[in-house]
């Protein structure tokens, strides 16, 4: 796949607020600062069409991305960011919770560790209740730049036994800065994105 088109549509909290269009989405989530928003900057070759910042908690809405006219990216904001307030995590909790167990659109979604460090108590959470409505999982080891390549195979096992990983969850080590990993991810998306445009050739192919 190519990224060719990419358009920020809309911010929403409130499911009424959501696209009702219904095109495959892929969901970004992760710790506050992990990367999220220029992860998808990377992916869509554009420096600003996610808002990021060295600030955490820079993302407060579920963000919808409307790429190549075919499917969304959805950025949601980061957890575990201690100086939100509690009323605030609260609400972020409900409103990602509420998304991603009703949302049948929802095709994928990249649970975005920074290859650094060991996950967290919170990484874990979001792994396991991300397993439990048995969404399609993909883990994005994050910042990869800043990892000496002797440490690679360290940092990966250590992700890959703290979040007790299925054999069959995706894993893939990226980099914003280098654009490590872009490749993959878009072979992953060709595989998992279903194009509007074939399905209205398979619906007139059933009418006839
Ligand atoms: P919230 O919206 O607060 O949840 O954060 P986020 O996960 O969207 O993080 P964001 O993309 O805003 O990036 C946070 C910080 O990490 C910024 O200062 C980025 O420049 C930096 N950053 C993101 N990706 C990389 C990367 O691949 N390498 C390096 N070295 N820095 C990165
Ligand atoms: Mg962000």
């Amino acid at each position: 796949m190519i990224i060719k088109d990419a358009e920020f549509i809309k911010s929403a909290v409130d499911e009424a607020s959501w696209p009702i269009d219904y095109y495959d989405e892929v969901m970004f989530c992760g710790r506050s600062n992990v990367g999220k928003s220029s992860f998808i900057n990377m992916l869509v070759n554009r420096k600003n069409l996610a808002r990021t910042s060295s600030n955490p908690g820079k993302t407060q809405t579920l963000n919808f991305f409307f790429i190549n006219k075919s499917f969304y990216f959805v950025d949601v904001p980061g957890y575990g960011f201690a100086k939100v307030s509690k009323s605030v995590k609260a609400t972020f909790g409900k409103m990602i919770e509420k998304y991603v167990k009703g949302r049948k659109n929802l095709k994928m979604v990249f649970l975005l560790v920074d290859f650094r460090h060991k996950p967290t108590e919170d990484d874990i959470l979001m792994y396991e209740f991300l397993k439990y409505y048995n969404l399609n999982v993909t883990i994005i080891a994050t910042k990869s730049d800043k990892v000496k390549n002797s440490e690679r195979t360290k940092c990966k096992n250590t992700i890959k036994e703290t979040l007790k990983l299925d054999s069959n969850d995706k894993f893939i080590v990226t980099s914003s800065e280098k654009r490590e990993g872009f490749t993959e991810v878009l072979t992953l998306l060709d595989n998992i994105i279903e194009y509007k445009e074939e399905l209205i050739l398979d619906e007139n192919d059933n009418n006839n």
